[in-house]
C-alpha cells in the first residue's frame, strides 16, 4: 500500500536538508520517504537483517523500524550463538534469533549492524560482497576512504550512488558527534564555525545494556548501603562521574574525543575547523548532554542563531531564561529530536563571534538506531 506524507508542501529540491525542513512537524522525511509512508510489512519492501538485535541499539532498531513504519518484506534477527533460538515477538510476527554466520546475508538487502567493531570488521565486508547494503553503527569503517559517514539532516548527499541490495557499507557516526552536529550544523550553515569546544556528559546507555544494568544495580546497592558491584567500569558509576572509558590515544585525548574531532571533519568535509572535546561519563541512564562553545567566521546574534535552530529538522529548542528551563537528558530520552538551549553570546569574546549552547539528545535513538534507520530510508 502506498500512502501519503502529512507534508503537503511542494518539493522544490532533492537536497535532504531543504526537504526535511518542509516536512518538519510530522517527522524527518525525504522525497523518497514522502512517496512511501505505508504499512511496514510489504512484499516489495527490502529484506532486512539486524545484527546484534539483543543489544541496547539492536532493541532500539526494532522500536524505531516500527515507529517509522519502515517497509520490509522479510526480517532476519541475528546475534551471537548465546542468543540463537530465542524468540522475539515484533510487529505481529514471531521471529527466532539466528546465530550470525558468513552465510547470513545472501537473501538480505539491508543489514543494520550493532554488534561491536570486531564483528563489523569481519562480517560487514562479507555482507556487502553478498549484495547486502550495510549500515554500521560501530566505529570500524567510519574513517575509511570511500565509506560514507552520514547524518541524514546534515550530509545526505554523501549517500549518492548507494542503495539497498547493491552492497556497500555506510557508517553511522559516533553518538556524541551526531548529537553535536544536529545542533551545530544549522549554525555552521549560518555563519561558518571556525572553532568548536565541546564538553560531554554521557549516559550509561552509550556503553550498552550491561552498563545500564550496572548503573541501576550500583544505585540500588549504594542506597541500601551494600558493597558496590563493578563489572563494566573500573570506577563506581552510581553517584560519581569519570573521564570517558574509551582508550587513551597518544595525544592525551581519549578515542571518544578524537572521534568527535575526526568525524566532524569528515561529515562536514572541512578538515581545518579547530575542534577540541572533553568526554565524561555521568550517571544518567539514557541521553547525552553536551556543552558547546562556538567561534564563527562572523558575528552572530542570539536571535539569528535561535531562528536558524528553530528551522532545523530534528532540532527542538528549550530556552526559557525567565524560568531557568533548558534541555535535560530526561527531555531528550526516547525522543527523536535533539534539544538545544542556553543559547548565549560568549562574553569572553569582544568581537561577538562566539556562542555557547547546551544540547541533549537520546544517543541510543538519534545517536544510533534512529540515525541508522534514517540512512536506510535513504537507501530505498
Ligand atoms: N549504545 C549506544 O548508544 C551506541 C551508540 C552508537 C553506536 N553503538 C555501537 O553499537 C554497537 C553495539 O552497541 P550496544 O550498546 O547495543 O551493545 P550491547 O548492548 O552490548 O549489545 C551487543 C550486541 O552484539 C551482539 N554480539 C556480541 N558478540 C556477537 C557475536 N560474536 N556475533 C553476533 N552478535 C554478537 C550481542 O549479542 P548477544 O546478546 O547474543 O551476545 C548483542 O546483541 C557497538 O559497536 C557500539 O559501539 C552503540
Amino acid at each position: 500500500m502506498q500512502g501519503t506524507c502529512s507534508c503537503s508542501g511542494s518539493i522544490a529540491s532533492l537536497r535532504g536538508y531543504q526537504l526535511q525542513q518542509r516536512c518538519r512537524g510530522s517527522r524527518v522525511v525525504t522525497r523518497r520517504q514522502c512517496l512511501r509512508v505505508q504499512a511496514a510489512k510489504t512484499a516489495d519492501g527490502p529484506s532486512l537483517a539486524i545484527v546484534g538485535v539483543t543489544g541496547a541499539v539492536g532493541q532500539e532498531f526494532l522500536r524505531v523500524l516500527k515507529e517509522r513504519d519502515f517497509p520490509y518484506s522479510n526480517l532476519k534477527l541475528l546475534a551471537s550463538a548465546r542468543s540463537a533460538g530465542r524468540t522475539v515477538e515484533w510487529d505481529g510476527g514471531s521471529y527466532t534469533i539466528e546465530e550470525l554466520t558468513e552465510q547470513s546475508f545472501g537473501d538480505v538487502d539491508i543489514a543494520l549492524f550493532s554488534a561491536g567493531g570486531s564483528i563489523s570488521k569481519k562480517f560487514a565486508p562479507i555482507a556487502s560482497d553478498a549484495g547486502c547494503t550495510v549500515v554500521d553503527n560501530s566505529s570500524a569503517f567510519r574513517m575509511s576512504e570511500g565509506v560514507p559517514l552520514v547524518i541524514p539532516e546534515v550530509n545526505p548527499d554523501a549517500l549518492k550512488g548507494v542503495s539497498a541490495g547493491k552492497g556497500g557499507i555506510v557508517a553511522n557516526p559516533n553518538c556524541s558527534t551526531i548529537i553535536a552536529l544536529m545542533a551545530v550544523t544549522p549554525l555552521h550553515r549560518l555563519a561558518g564555525v571556525k572553532r568548536m569546544v565541546v564538553s560531554t556528559y554521557q549516559a550509561a546507555s552509550g556503553a550498552g545494556q550491561a552498563a545500564m544494568d550496572e548503573l541501576e544495580l550500583q544505585t540500588r546497592e549504594a542506597l541500601d548501603g551494600k558493597p558496590i558491584t563493578q563489572n563494566i567500569f573500573p570506577f563506581q558509576y552510581a553517584f560519581n562521574l569519570f573521564s570517558h572509558n574509551s582508550p587513551m590515544t597518544g595525544n592525551g585525548y581519549n578515542e571518544e574525543e578524537m572521534k568527535m574531532v575526526k568525524e566532524t571533519h569528515k561529515i562536514w568535509g572541512e578538515p581545518d575547523i579547530a575542534i577540541t572535546a572533553t568526554c565524561i561519563r555521568v550517571p544518567i541512564m539514557r541521553a547525552h548532554a553536551e556543552s558547546i562553545n562556538l567561534e564563527f567566521e562572523r558575528d552572530v546574534s542570539e536571535e539569528e542563531a535561535l531562528e536558524a535552530l528553530s528551522k532545523a529538522a530534528g532540532v527542538s529548542i528549550i530556552n526559557d531564561r525567565a524560568a531557568n528551563r533548558f534541555p535535560t537528558p530526561l527531555d531528550a530520552s526516547n525522543q527523536d529530536d535533539v534539544y538545544v538551549g542556553r543559547v548565549r553570546r560568549d562574553i569572553s569574546r569582544p568581537d561577538s563571534r562566539g556562542l555557547d549552547l547546551f544540547v541533549c539528545g537520546d544517543q541510543i535513538k538519534k545517536g544510533a538506531a534512529l540515525n541508522a534507520v534514517q540512512i536506510a530510508e535513504l537507501l530505498l
